[in-house]
């Protein structure tokens, strides 16, 4: 597995995919979450009103209630209260009433704070309500997807890689939504409410308050283009030491028993140290900006302080004016230093949601013929098959052609990469074949509905999986009801029930990840056990007892023949005992059928089948011959 292969491309930095942005897709992904939008941004709005509010209440306080000299014809500031609330403090006794009670004011203060404060709080919990919605949406529809996609899909993508699109592409997404996407709304609006009250006091001081904004917008965003790279080598090095650790992890084996761990170790150091270098070179990067442009935002503060006490001085505007002027500038000064970084992220959140698409647009498994769902009795039919991977430029299998009646034993013998796993993948339709058919019980099995046709046949496949559970929730898998009594006949016909007794814990001995705690003949009797329990009229062992002794081999196979007449059986296998009893065998030589017969009559042929029964004949007469003389 290859974790993080492409970690480069997650955020947009090394080579970002180019895809527009699907609308659709951001449309269905968004279903549900539409109220929590809405109230994050009734939120927003509340707590930006609100935050523009308290310095204009402080500006009229002193304005109006404080300054001393206001009645010898000092010019208090326009931002006067709406006339209703002027009518009331007129009717309740005007500024005296205000002077001596100060705590009105107060109590405004803390009243818009408070509002400010729970609108902050529905608009940060909404979102992120919305921000999980999506995401589990998009979680939901990957893997849904990932289900459903044709076999092939998986063989030609990286393992590692899908997960990564399955879960931090997915949180780059949210992380986004939840944290910029009304950053933008945010800014927008904050500099527009802005801009349209300081310009209704003073556009001079105006624009004095913002004449440094142009360079910190503009800084922002060149600073967050510039440090792409260094955060795409970030993410890259992060990649690496991941893959690292998974490699190790995964191989552990390996590692051990080749006595690689001190090459690997130093190997994993050296990524270490580099992960810690680009990530500090970062942190770096990340000190310069952020100081600089404090230096910039406060500067930008004191120019408006400067200008602000010179105009009032000159009598120009108020000083609650001034005060307004000060408390917007600084306000505004985050929101714009950030704008850069905003950008990078929808950037970044872009290529992520590119990347979701991709998996989400690859086409899904589809059914070619009428998806019929017939009775399967378990008759097997090739006619003239042929077939190639799509990715190989040769044919794997040439025309193949053979019958298989319902209950008969076909054995397939063939040299390594002869096409016998291929052909019987076929059966399964987990591909198509180029030319010719394929029919069970006289239906193409284009015809059938793809899930039942693989209902219907039961394989262990030549490397078993095993999930990290305990052995009876493995053997149950496909029917997890199914009694335990039905889960021990299995494991008995698949000559594994003893053994499991044996274990302490028995059938709730817990499998370890891909069953490394069973030996590989258990492992495979395992996985023969969890297909019995399918009770498929066609069953498929491919090499499903190489791990396993000759006479446990046959011991199965007689308890497999003892238990269903009426299950066609194909088995693959390099060994002559387990193919003899065959009721039909099969001989593959670099993808054509060259040989078919039971083993009687294979025996008498010149051919492949009796070349390798006489090595193995000879190989056992050796065996015993030594055995005896010992
Ligand atoms: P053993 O299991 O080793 O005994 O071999 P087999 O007879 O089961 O061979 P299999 O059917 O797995 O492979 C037949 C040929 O197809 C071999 O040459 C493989 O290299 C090739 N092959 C298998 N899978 C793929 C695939 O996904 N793509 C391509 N292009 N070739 C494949
Ligand atoms: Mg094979």
């Amino acid at each position: 597995m290859e974790v993080k292969k492409k970690k480069k491309k997650k955020g947009g930095e090394e080579a970002p995919e180019k895809r527009p942005v699907n609308y659709k897709l951001v449309r269905r992904i968004m279903r549900g979450t539409g109220k929590y939008f809405v109230i994050s941004a009734l939120g927003l709005i509340f707590a930006i009103v609100t935050a523009y509010l308290v310095p204009i209440v402080t500006s009229f306080t002193i304005d109006y209630v404080l300054l001393p000299y206001a009645e010898e014809g000092y010019q208090a500031g326009k931002l006067a209260m709406p006339q209703f609330i002027m009518n009331w403090i007129e009717s309740v006794g005007g500024r005296e009433f205000l002077i001596k009670h100060l705590y009105v004011m107060a109590l405004a203060l803390v009243f818009m704070t408070a509002i400010n404060a729970f609108s902050t709080y529905l608009r940060r919990s909404y979102i992120a309500y919305a921000g999980e919605g999506i995401s589990k949406n998009l979680r939901d529809d990957l893997y849904g997807h990932l289900a459903n996609l044709p076999f092939d899909y998986h063989k030609h993508v990286s393992t590692g890689d899908l997960v990564q699109r399955c879960t931090s592409d997915v949180d780059t997404v949210r992380r986004f939504i939840q944290n910029e996407l009304l950053e933008i709304i945010r800014t927008v609006l904050m500099v527009v409410i802005a801009a349209v009250i300081m310009l209704g006091i003073d556009p001079k001081l105006t624009l004095w308050s913002v004449i440094l904004m142009p360079i910190l917008a503009l800084s922002s965003f060149v600073y967050f283009k510039a440090v792409k790279t260094s955060f795409g080598e970030a993410d890259e090095s992060e990649g690496k030491l991941s893959a690292a650790i998974q490699e190790n992890l995964t191989g552990v084996r390996v590692v051990r028993a080749f006595g690689q761990q001190k090459r690997e170790l130093d190997n994993f150091t050296e990524k270490n140290a580099d992960y810690r270098k680009k990530n500090l070179k970062l942190t770096y990067l990340m000190a310069y900006y952020w100081s600089a442009s404090d230096a910039v935002g406060y500067l930008q503060i004191l120019i408006s302080l400067c200008v602000g006490v010179y105009f009032t001085i000159k009598g120009r505007i108020s000083v609650g004016e001034m005060l307004v002027f000060v408390s917007y500038t600084s306000m505004l000064t985050w929101p714009v230093r950030q704008l850069g970084r905003i950008l990078a992220d929808l950037g970044k959140a872009s290529v992520s949601l590119g990347r979701i698409d991709e998996i989400l647009s690859a086409p899904l498994e589809t059914e070619p013929g009428r998806a019929l769902t017939p009775k399967i009795e378990g008759s097997v039919e090739f006619r003239h098959v042929d077939f190639g991977y799509e990715d190989g430029t040769d044919l794997v299998l040439k025309d193949i052609s053979f019958k298989a009646k319902k209950g008969e034993t076909v054995a397939i013998l063939g040299s390594t990469g002869s096409g016998k796993s291929s052909l019987v993948q076929l059966l399964q339709r987990l591909y198509t074949c180029n030319s010719g058919e394929i029919l069970i019980d006289g239906v193409n099995i284009n015809d059938i509905e793809r899930h039942h046709l693989r209902r219907s046949i039961g394989i262990v496949l030549q490397e078993p999986f095993l999930y990290s559970r305990t052995i009876l929730e493995n053997i149950r898998i496909v029917d997890p009801e199914a009694s335990e009594e039905r889960v021990f006949e299995a494991a008995r016909i698949a000559a594994i029930h003893d053994v499991v007794q044996g274990f302490e814990k028995g059938y709730d001995t817990v499998v370890g990840e891909r069953g490394v705690t069973l030996s590989g003949g258990q492992k495979q009797r395992v996985a023969i056990a969890r297909m019995l329990m399918q009770d498929a009229p066609i069953i498929i062992l491919d090499d499903s007892m190489s791990a396993v002794d000759t006479e446990t081999d046959a011991a199965i196979r007689d308890a497999l023949n003892g238990r269903r007449d009426s299950c066609t059986t194909f088995i693959i296998s390099h060994r002559i005992t387990t193919l003899c009893r065959a009721d039909k065998i099969l001989v593959l030589e670099h993808g054509r059928l060259v040989q078919q017969g039971t083993h009687d009559e294979l025996i008498r042929q010149d051919g492949l089948y009796k070349r390798i029964a006489d090595i193995q004949n000879m190989l056992e007469d050796e065996f015993t011959e030594e055995g005896g003389e010992a």
